[in-house]
């Protein structure tokens, strides 16, 4: 697949019922989305909230032949460390299930990553949920590294 044919954008209001379908489309999302009527309320306050980061959080989709195959959210975070590096965090992360495994998903990221480039990151991170071994192998392959433990506290 030439990586020309997939096209990034910001996401608008409009998209959040297909983001969320494709968030709630998979083994570890079904148990944590509301795709229903009354969950959307929820998602339109979260997306006001990113809204607001000025940039700082920015939630994108990707399409192809106008149609909505993936999206991901990413993060720019300023720090002070290693000269005062900004850090891009890739989360939410998924492609369409109907078109899983046929390469949308590395040219997606690696416009990600460009992206993160371009708006002065140095770094790029993620965490990936254990269990999900077929995305563990899909990172390693568009060259991210296994070097630090995640740690998360529910709260
Ligand atoms: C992970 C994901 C974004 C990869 O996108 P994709 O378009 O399917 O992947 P590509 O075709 O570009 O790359 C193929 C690699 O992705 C992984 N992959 C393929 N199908 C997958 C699937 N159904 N679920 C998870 N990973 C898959 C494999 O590592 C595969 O490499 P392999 O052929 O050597 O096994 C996508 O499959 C997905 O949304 N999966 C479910 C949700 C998920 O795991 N999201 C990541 C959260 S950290």
């Amino acid at each position: 697949m030439s990586e020309t044919a997939l096209l990034l954008r910001p996401a608008v209001r409009a998209d959040i019922v297909r983001i969320v379908a494709m968030l709630a489309d998979d083994v570890l999302g079904a148990a944590r989305e509301d795709t229903s009527p009354e969950g959307l309320a929820l998602y339109e306050a979260a997306f006001e909230r990113i809204a607001a980061t000025n940039g700082a959080v920015r939630l994108f989709v990707a399409e192809r032949d106008g149609e909505t195959v993936g999206c991901f959210l990413l993060s720019l975070t300023p720090g002070l460390s290693q000269k005062g590096m900004v850090r891009a965090i890739i989360e939410e992360v998924r492609i369409d299930a109907a078109h899983r495994g046929r390469g949308l998903g590395a040219a997606m990221i690696r416009l990600a990553i460009e992206e993160a480039r371009r708006s002065g990151a140095s770094l790029v991170q993620l965490t990936s949920n254990k269990q999900r071994r077929d995305a563990h192998r899909f990172y390693e392959q568009l060259g991210f590294e296994r070097s630090h433990e995640g740690f998360k506290l529910k709260l």
